[in-house]
């Protein structure tokens, strides 16, 4: 009996989570092609996929294209039958969406309501991919579950907790099947080094400063991206329309926690004589810095049987090894965006904000 071939549509998929997800499907799903909508953003690398076997590159067909761009959607729906689709595609930076939180509203509202108009007609499925942030901030105690009130606090959570509500609408007006995921801070390979993670790791190898916002005591529940894309491919696989899925690591760390764990690993690594965190700067805050996030991941445990497989202190090594065997890859992302971002918020001790 021959395995029913799949094709499905992941836009923004030359992003971090994009790509990951890419490498995860095309590995896991030999009958599963994929075609890769994204428009290239400073956020967008295609580098990324020059760790594709031959095989899998057979099976990824890349499109260079807008989701706020309808002609193309509907052209790519034409000219094949999508089985699903997955829509990575966003500006996903804070820092940004406060410098320039049109590009924000853009993309991450107008774009996936051109995307749901498009698929409404198709009823293909589709798995929004959304965050945590749109619950806001949390004090010492409680997590976030899919009953918590939306509240976001920053450009780039509000246009996100709007783009869900469009998701949330399309399914219940038009009966669009649609689930969304709202998941913790990933890192792992092929994140942009404005992020926490990389940013840190690729400054502690340059012995350039490391900013921190506030006095460093922001939690986030870290999770491992390839368990992310796990999550994900479960959902589309066995979620129910309709819902929405909260995905998370089981992992809260302070900022600075974090930030002393990257400069051990990555001294030792390197043998680095003098220590890192000689190069730690509290710098001011983030306006409107959420405290605390905290996913509550019981329903996709208990309903789809998924929850993280990587250990923290297991992932993050690995992660920083990562950076540091690929100064290939950190290069051709270190170019005229990335430089000019470093230096507007970073350099001559200004601080971002
Ligand atoms: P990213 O910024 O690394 O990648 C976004 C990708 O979308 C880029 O390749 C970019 O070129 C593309 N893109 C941007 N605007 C586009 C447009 N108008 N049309 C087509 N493509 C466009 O982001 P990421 O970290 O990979 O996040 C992916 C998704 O996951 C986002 O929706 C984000 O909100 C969500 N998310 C991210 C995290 C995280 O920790 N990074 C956590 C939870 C949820
Ligand atoms: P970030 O990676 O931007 O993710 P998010 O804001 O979506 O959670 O930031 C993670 C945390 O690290 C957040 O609390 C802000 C803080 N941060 C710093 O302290 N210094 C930095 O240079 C950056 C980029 C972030």
């Amino acid at each position: 009996m021959s395995i029913e071939q799949k094709k499905i549509l992941v836009t923004g998929g030359a992003g971090f989570i994009g790509s990951n997800f890419i490498h995860y499907v095309l590995e896991k799903r030999k009958n599963y092609s994929i075609i890769n909508l994204d428009a290239l953003t400073y956020a967008g690398n295609l580098n990324n996929f020059n760790f594709l076997s031959e095989e899998k590159k057979k099976r990824h067909k890349f499109i260079k294209g807008n989701i706020c761009d309808k002609e193309t959607l509907e052209n790519i729906f034409k000219q094949d039958k999508i089985d699903g689709v997955i829509n990575f595609a966003a500006e996903s930076h804070v820092d940004r969406s406060i410098s320039t939180p049109i590009n924000f509203i853009q993309t991450n509202i107008f774009g996936t309501f051109n995307l749901l108009e498009v698929i409404k007609k198709s009823n293909t499925r589709l798995v929004h991919i959304s965050t945590d942030e749109v619950y806001g901030s949390l004090g010492k105690e409680g997590y976030f579950k899919e009953t918590t009130p939306y509240d976001p606090s920053s450009p780039y959570s509000a246009s996100k907790a709007s783009s869900d509500h469009l998701v949330k609408a399309y399914h219940r007006t038009y009966n669009t099947p649609c689930i969304i995921t709202n998941c913790s801070n990933n890192y792992g390979p092929f994140q942009f080094p404005e992020k926490l993670i990389p940013l840190i790791i690729l400054n502690c190898l340059e012995n350039k400063t490391l900013p921190v916002y506030g006095d460093g005591k922001n939690i986030r529940d870290w999770l491992y991206v390839l368990d992310h894309c796990e999550a994900i491919l479960t959902v589309f696989e066995k979620g129910i329309v309709g819902e929405n899925y909260n995905i998370g690591g089981n992992s809260e760390l302070q900022n600075i926690e974090i930030i002393n764990i990257l400069c051990d690993i990555v001294d030792k690594k390197l043998n680095k004589k003098v220590s890192s965190k000689k190069l730690i700067k509290f710098i001011a805050d983030r306006p409107g810095h959420d405290r605390r996030y905290a996913i509550d991941f019981t329903k996709i445990k208990n309903e789809l049987a998924w929850s993280p497989k990587y250990k923290f202190s297991d992932a993050i090594e690995k992660t920083v090894s990562w950076y540091l065997d690929n100064i290939e890859w950190v290069k051709s992302v270190q170019t005229g965006e990335y430089k000019k971002w470093i230096e507007k918020n970073y350099s001559k001790n200004r601080t971002p904000f």
